[in-house]
This record gives structure tokens, sequence and C-alpha cells, in this order.
């Protein structure tokens, strides 16, 4: 019989997220995406893009080959931590075809002590839908969210020295290049040559109102466009 006191669990961190994403019908939409909870079902698709060689090999955590039952594995993991708040990671699918899983994105708290920025952002895309500029939409909706329902005054990102299609991404976000490091990804064998990149809330409200100010429609018009309208000003 276990007779251990039922509160005598380890103390859990604040939540990052509030419960508006920690429920599985959350979704953000972009002009050409949806983003949603991962599935079960997005294995064989996340299979795919995640057990390649040139997406691997730029992320810090995903082996290649993929071992047996990680898919599985990562897709129960990160529906755990998006309900509880601990992060959030949303698939990415072409509006009009919300069960094809074509990248994912992710934001948790940072790992990397001593980093100004108290969260990460990581995303990954198919080979086949590259160059469309699919993950900058996929950035801007998430950098929204982070700013508008966390605390976090800055957001982060790290991209290998030998990524620069990663590098653009975030420079096209308004992310500022804040110095090189050599990280442990076990993933990839040891110590990687990394860039560090990183975003405020400051400079994410001035870009949003530029977007907003500008004449064309640009990069930073979608940022403006992603802004609920409803949200109070305190919020962003
Ligand atoms: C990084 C990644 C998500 C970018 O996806 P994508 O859909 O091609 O991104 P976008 O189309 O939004 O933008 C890519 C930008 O990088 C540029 N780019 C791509 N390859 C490049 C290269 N070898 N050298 C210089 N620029 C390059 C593109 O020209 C584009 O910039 P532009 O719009 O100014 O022309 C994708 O390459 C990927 O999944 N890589 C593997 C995983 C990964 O790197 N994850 C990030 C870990 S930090």
């Amino acid at each position: 019989m276990n007779d251990q006191p039922l509160n005598d669990a380890a103390p859990q961190p604040e939540p990052l997220f509030p419960d508006l994403t920690r429920d599985d019908v959350f979704r953000l939409e972009t002009p050409r995406l949806w983003l949603r909870w991962p599935r079960h079902s997005d294995v064989p698709a996340l299979a795919a893009f995640a057990g390649q060689k040139p997406v691997a090999e730029m992320t810090g955590t995903w082996k290649h080959p993929l071992p047996k039952g990680e898919p599985e594995r990562r897709i129960f993991e990160a529906r755990k931590a998006n309900a509880t708040g601990a992060s959030l990671v949303l698939a990415l699918t072409p509006r009009a075809r919300p069960n094809h899983q074509i990248g994912q994105i992710g934001v948790g708290r940072s790992k990397n002590a001593g980093s100004e920025a108290e969260v990460e952002i990581g995303y990954m895309l198919h080979p086949d839908f590259r160059g469309q500029g699919l993950v900058v939409e996929a950035v801007q909706a998430m950098l929204n969210t982070v700013f508008s329902y966390t605390d976090a005054e800055v957001v982060g990102a790290w991209a290998r020295v030998v990524n620069p299609a990663s590098r653009r991404v975030l420079e096209k976000c308004g992310f500022r290049h804040a110095g090189s490091a050599l990280l442990d990804q076990p993933a990839r064998g040891g110590m990687v040559p990394c860039d560090q990149f990183l975003l405020d809330r400051k400079t994410w409200r001035a870009l949003v109102s530029w977007g907003q100010a500008a004449p064309a429609r640009s990069g930073l018009q979608m940022i403006a466009d992603l802004v609920p309208a409803a949200m109070p000003p305190q919020a962003c």
C-alpha cells in the first residue's frame, strides 16, 4: 500500500502559458497556415521531415537516424507540456489541409543558464515546403502569442552558424544577433558553434506599430494583422 501523502509531489514550476493555450482546441491562424496541437495521427508526417538528415542536423535535439518510437514520444511530450502550460508546441499545417503536418514550431522556457531570454523558440519545416516564407509566418504568430499571453520580456533563438536559412527567418521577424557560443548538443555529438538571436517586447511592439502604419503589405504588416483587435494594451 502506498501511504505517501497526496500533497507530497515535487513542486511544479509556474506554467508559462495560460489556460487559453492549454486545451487542444487552441489554434493559431496565419494567412496560409493553421498552427494546432500535434496529434498521434501526425506520426508519419513528423517522421517524414524530422527524419531527414538536412532537417535533423540543424536542430539541437533531433537525432539522425530517428530512433524507433521517437515521433510518438515527442508528440506525447509536446501534448503534455502544452496541457500543463510549460511550453507551446504546434504543428504547422496548410490551411486547406489541417490534418497534414508540414512542420513544427515550439516555445518553452530557456534551458541555457545565463541567457537574457526567458523563453526560446525553435522550428522546422518539411524541405518540400521551404522558400515560401511559411516559417516566417509561423514565427510571427508565435511571437504574437508569447508577447500577448505570457510575461516573457525577451524571446531567444539559437541557430547553428552553418544555418543561414534559420538566421534569415529570425532577422525577418525582427530578432537581432546577440553573439555566438558553443552549445552542448548531444544529438549532434557534442559542442556545436551557434549564433544567439534575441527579440524583446519593446522591439516587437515597435515592429507591430510600424507594420500598422506602413502603406504596403509587408512582413511587418503581417505581424500587425496577427494582433487580436481586442487585445488590451497592457497585454503586449
Ligand atoms: C530554417 C527553416 C525552418 C527555414 O524554412 P523556410 O520556409 O525556407 O524559410 P523562409 O522561406 O521563411 O525563409 C528562408 C530565408 O532564408 C533564405 N535562405 C535559405 N537558404 C539560404 C542559404 N543557404 N543562404 C542564405 N539564405 C538562405 C531564403 O532566401 C529566405 O530568405 P528571403 O525570404 O529573404 O529570400 C528550414 O530551412 C528548416 O526547417 N531547416 C531545418 C531545421 C532548422 O534549421 N530549424 C531551425 C533550428 S534553429
